[in-house]
């Protein structure tokens, strides 16, 4: 590898404007005398064969044009070395994932899935949410409660009519008391962060909502490491991916449960480690062609 390798660090126009890990990666990549550039996933000119590493990260609004971006996934990984890799990529997409993950012993928070053509049914009692299985940013999300069915039925409508899966859970309540995201590198525990609830109001689909309200550090219990660990474990295919954030939340029997992981273009939260940056960069090295 020499001086100039080039590394690219895959992102959107949105991730230019509001990707705070971007710059610091950046930093952190040039500061090892790398040649590393910012890319648009879908620029049609960027020569992605000329890269030594292609690390995706905030390839924001990817969710809204699947088939485009899962394809782009599969044709950079065909000329050079793409983190994390695009089978990973597709299977992590799609948040029919949790049952798997639930299949292997993992607690998650309990999904039922439905596909357009079956049968709807929703929770008798509590509060509830839906969400499109192919989904960021809380994007197509809303919280219901008992006397909203009508409306969740006709929430869960307009996303099979676009062609979505779409899922139902129970609003676990104590997320006010903050979902964790734990950020692993290279396999290996990094940092952690606590953030708010998002969805905040009831019977409605909001779009703009702030995907990390109230952002704080976070030194995870040895049982929400244990909980990622396993959740990491159970994925399939390789192990020691280059980054994989695992968000937890508490059930509202106290136990903590898996909401999702992220090992598409999850936010890193590389403003809350030190040492986040050069073992990002460690890593980058060692991968790159
Ligand atoms: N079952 C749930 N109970 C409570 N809050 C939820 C639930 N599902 C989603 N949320 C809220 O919506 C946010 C986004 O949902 P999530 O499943 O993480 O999808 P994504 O981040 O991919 O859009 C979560 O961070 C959480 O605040
Ligand atoms: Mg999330």
């Amino acid at each position: 590898m020499s001086a100039s390798t080039r590394v690219a660090l895959a992102t959107s126009v949105s991730g230019l404007a509001w990707d705070t890990d971007l710059p610091l990666l950046l930093e952190a990549l040039r500061a090892r005398g790398l040649d590393a550039v910012a890319a648009l996933w879908d620029a049609p000119d960027f020569d992605w064969s000329r890269c030594a590493a292609v690390v995706i990260r905030s390839t924001w609004g990817y969710e809204q044009r699947l088939p485009e971006y899962l394809a782009w996934a599969d044709a950079v990984q065909g000329v050079t070395r793409l983190d994390n890799p695009a089978w990973l990529v597709r299977w992590n997409t799609d948040k029919r994932y949790l049952g798997e993950l639930a299949g292997r012993g993992v607690p998650v928070v309990p999904t039922r899935f439905i596909a357009p053509g079956e049968d709807v049914v929703l929770p008798g009692h509590g509060q509830f949410v839906v969400k499109p299985a192919v989904s960021a940013g809380a994007r197509g999300a809303a919280r219901y409660t008992q006397d909203l069915h009508e409306k969740a039925a006709a929430h869960i409508a307009a996303l099979h009519a676009a062609g979505s899966t779409a899922m139902v859970q129970p609003y676990l309540t104590r997320i006010d008391e903050g979902e964790r995201a734990l950020v692993f590198l290279g396999g290996s525990f990094s940092h952690a962060v606590r953030k708010g609830p998002v969805l905040t109001g009831i019977g409605t689909v909001d779009d703009d909502r702030v995907p990390h309200p109230g952002l704080v550090g976070h030194l995870p219990s040895a049982t929400e490491l244990a909980l990622a660990e396993a959740a990491l474990a159970a994925v399939p295919g390789s192990p020691g991916l280059l980054h994989a954030r695992v968000d937890i939340a508490t059930a509202d029997d106290g136990t903590p449960v898996v909401m999702e992981l992220e090992l598409v273009e999850p936010n890193l939260f590389m403003g809350h480690s030190e040492h986040g940056p050069a073992r990002f960069t460690d890593l980058v090295q060692e991968r790159a062609r």
